[in-house]
């Protein structure tokens, strides 16, 4: 196992640049996370060596093309526990998994009057795609609350939500406030209606460790570039007899058995809902990423961004009037807040001449920020290759901007 000290940061060629003169301090992790040799290795050994389209060819490229493709879905199976890796179906990342689920399942499955149970936290890539199911279909969409600045679900009128349900999807972990989410609990409760479950973990693979068969959930997508894989590949694991059942979500090469002029015949699943050439390369690289990642450990990654996220808030405490949201003890490696008197914009431009990338905006969730009363926050959002010494940096460049601006 790799430990988790400052030499780690040695696999990441992109930590050890500056930027304005500064050392790179790269707190934009939830929006994507860098990239070890050990995955860029991989991927340019891939295109060096094994190039070729895969399923179509006899020849021995297209045979190393297809095995490595077919691997990567196996080593994603194996690494959020899927029974079987035909319940991995590759995608471009989240957004395109969660807009899988919702056409494909969606369309074959939900009325006028059937309910759509979302909570007030979801990212717009948990939302948008439902809010155009329930336009074409009438369904309702309806919404857990998420109670106040600390940012957990309130789950006091939790039975009555849940009345009519035919699919509750949400975030595991929430990408602007930080907020772990009890899924387990929660699909236990919509099977218990009879409704499908679907888990956004965005934030939470590679982050922490997944196992979909305990969640209990029968829809889960994530994107590999949020765990120091490539951008442009993700994965939908839907379990098995909800694929046999869904349509197909995009038509083309791959997702046919026969076809006609008229009409086709589709292939099994998952290939069913794999139109076109994939992106092998990045199938490549995810595979690359999970075995690094496997071989730190997610618990110790989980541990430490949990960690420093908590050093963040001590030291950020110390500046008057500083508002923080999400919760206060148990969270995840991000840290949202806005400080008086300092524009969220303006605290951004300035970290980033001084070498510190944050994010600030509503995080693709506007409907929660607006729920908070405020159009934006900064966010500094951790990973393991972070340090307690980039958090104090990050403090000392914070001083500066607050000692200019007020
Ligand atoms: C909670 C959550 N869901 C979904 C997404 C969308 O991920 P992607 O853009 O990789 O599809 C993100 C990205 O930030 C996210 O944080």
């Amino acid at each position: 196992m790799n430990a988790i000290n400052d030499d780690i940061r040695k696999d990441f060629p992109a930590l050890a640049q500056e930027i304005n003169g500064h050392r790179l301090i790269y707190f934009d992790n939830a929006a994507t996370t860098q990239k070890p040799q050990a995955v860029l290795g991989p991927m340019q050994k891939y295109y060096e060596h094994d190039n070729a389209n895969v399923y179509r060819g006899i020849h021995e490229l297209s045979n190393r093309a297809t095995a490595a493709y077919e691997a990567a879905r196996e080593r994603m199976a194996q690494f959020l526990n899927a029974p079987d890796r035909a319940d991995i179906i590759f995608t471009r990342g989240t957004t395109e998994g969660i807009n899988l689920a919702a056409s494909a399942w969606g369309e074959a499955n939900l009325q006028k009057g059937d309910v759509i149970l979302l909570t007030e936290m979801e990212h717009h890539s948990n939302l948008v795609p439902w809010q155009l199911l329930a336009q074409r279909t009438g369904a309702e969409l309806r919404f857990i609350p998420v109670a106040g600045d600390e940012g957990v679900l309130d789950l006091a009128n939790i039975e009555a939500l849940f009345e009519g349900v035919k699919i509750l999807a949400l975030t595991h972990i929430s990408n602007a406030l930080g907020t772990i989410n009890p899924v387990k609990d929660l699909c236990s409760k919509a099977k218990a209606v009879g409704a499908v479950t679907l888990v956004d973990a965005a934030q939470s693979a590679g982050h922490i460790p997944l196992d979909v068969q305990a969640i209990g959930c029968d829809f889960l997508a994530c994107s590999g570039h949020k765990l120091c894989g490539p951008t442009g590949i993700g994965v939908l694991y839907a379990q098995a007899n909800l694929q046999k059942g869904m349509p197909p979500y995009q038509g083309g090469g791959e997702m046919i058995s026969q076809v006609e002029f008229q009409v086709s015949e589709f292939n099994v699943p998952p290939h069913r809902f794999e139109a076109g050439t994939p992106n092998i390369a990045g199938a490549v690289g995810l595979h690359a990423a999970l075995d690094y990642l496997d071989g730190i450990g997610l618990e110790a990654i989980g541990q430490h961004s949990f960690e420093l996220a908590h050093y963040a808030k001590e030291r950020l405490a110390e500046f008057d009037g500083i508002r923080f949201f999400g919760p206060p003890t148990e969270h995840a490696g991000v840290v949202s807040f806005v400080l008086p008197e300092v524009h969220a914009l303006d605290l951004a431009t300035m970290a980033d001449q001084q070498g510190v990338a944050i994010r600030v905006g509503h995080h693709c969730t506007q409907p929660l920020h607006k729920k908070l009363g405020i159009p934006a926050t900064a966010r500094a959002s951790f990973y393991f290759y972070n340090t307690r010494n980039e958090v104090d940096r990050f403090i000392e460049v914070i001083q500066k901007i607050v000692k200019l601006l007020r």
